[in-house]
């Protein structure tokens, strides 16, 4: 199997968090201590993806490029594409096309994170298996009706999803974050918009589970997703990443560390980076976290 590739869809309007995004795009606002997209981008590079395409809007593209550059200060690759119009989370695979290549794919949307006890280890695992054309993330929430709902069979196979019923099946969101074989390019182009003029992300995946094996990982009570699209939803991940935070001493999705760990970054490369934003916490964070990497004591 080739690698698999990763995008992020950091695109949109971002309406529902207006005022400030009218300015700035929504996957740039801090979440505590960092900006939204690295909470994505650290999940992919968790699942030992190192080359990533980022999709934003024509105005915030550029802004992206120039928090993350090449992505050779974390050891990884990453390219950029514009997405004209919000015109559909599918349309992230269309666009993505030629950078992946005849790849599988990880999706994810720039607004989603992740966190839980040996998520990495599952995402890694998940990443490098070929016999399921489609890998769903679900998620128990208390308003299924927010998201795209999976039904699922006593014998634990999806059976259908529905984009934001009014009546829902079941309580689990399938999560902005979807592992796809090479084909998923073409089931793309293939799709008809929707209603509301998108190429929908759930007509999609309803297309794989009539052609393909489509596996749906339940994330259970030992992990946490939100979907930092809501004033809300965004206060709450800042606040559950300040305690983590707090509690343990140790940053959570920080790229360098991840690179570092894997192996893909020396600590130089880092502590260069440190020194350059000394006066920072996350820059004071970086020195500790190298110094407890080079100790053994991890
Ligand atoms: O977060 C998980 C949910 O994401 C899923 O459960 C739903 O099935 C899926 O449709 C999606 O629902 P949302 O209501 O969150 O979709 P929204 O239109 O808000 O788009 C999600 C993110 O993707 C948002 O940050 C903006 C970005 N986006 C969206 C579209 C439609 C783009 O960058 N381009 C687009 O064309």
């Amino acid at each position: 199997m080739k690698e698999r590739k990763g995008i992020i869809l950091a695109g949109g309007t971002g309406t529902r968090l207006y005022p400030v995004t009218n300015v700035v795009s929504k996957q740039l606002l801090p979440v505590f201590d960092k900006p939204m997209i690295y909470y994505p981008l650290a999940t992919l590079m968790l699942a030992g993806i190192k080359e990533i395409l980022i999709i934003s809007t024509p105005e915030d593209l550029p802004r992206f490029e120039r928090l993350l550059g090449s992505g050779s200060q974390w050891g990884i690759e990453i390219n950029y594409e514009i997405q004209p119009a919000p015109e559909g989370i599918a349309q992230a695979l269309i666009i993505g096309e030629d950078f992946l290549a005849d790849s599988p794919s990880a999706l994810i949307l720039g607004d989603n994170i992740f966190h839980g006890a040996g998520f990495g280890v599952k995402l890694n695992e998940l990443s490098l298996d070929s016999m399921r054309n489609l890998t769903l993330f679900a998620c128990q929430v208390h308003d299924p009706e927010r998201y795209g709902v999976a039904e699922i069979g006593a014998d634990g196979r999806l059976i259908n999803i529905e984009e934001k019923p009014e009546d829902p099946k079941s309580n689990y969101a399938v999560t902005g974050l979807y592992f796809y074989d090479a084909d998923a390019p073409k089931f793309a182009a293939d799709l008809e918009p929707s209603s509301r003029g998108e190429l929908e992300i759930t007509a999609l995946n309803n297309a794989y589970l009539k052609h393909s094996s489509v596996h749906v990982e339940k994330l259970d009570r030992g992990h946490v997703w939100f979907d930092t699209g809501t004033p809300e939803s965004l206060s709450e991940a800042s606040q559950y990443v300040q305690a983590i935070e707090h509690r343990q001493g140790v940053k959570i999705h920080c790229p360098e560390e991840i690179a570092l760990h894997k192996g893909w970054v020396s600590s130089d490369k880092i502590l260069e980076t440190a020194s350059s934003v000394a006066n920072s916490d996350y820059g004071q964070y970086l020195t500790r976290m190298v110094k407890r990497h080079n100790s053994g004591h991890y």
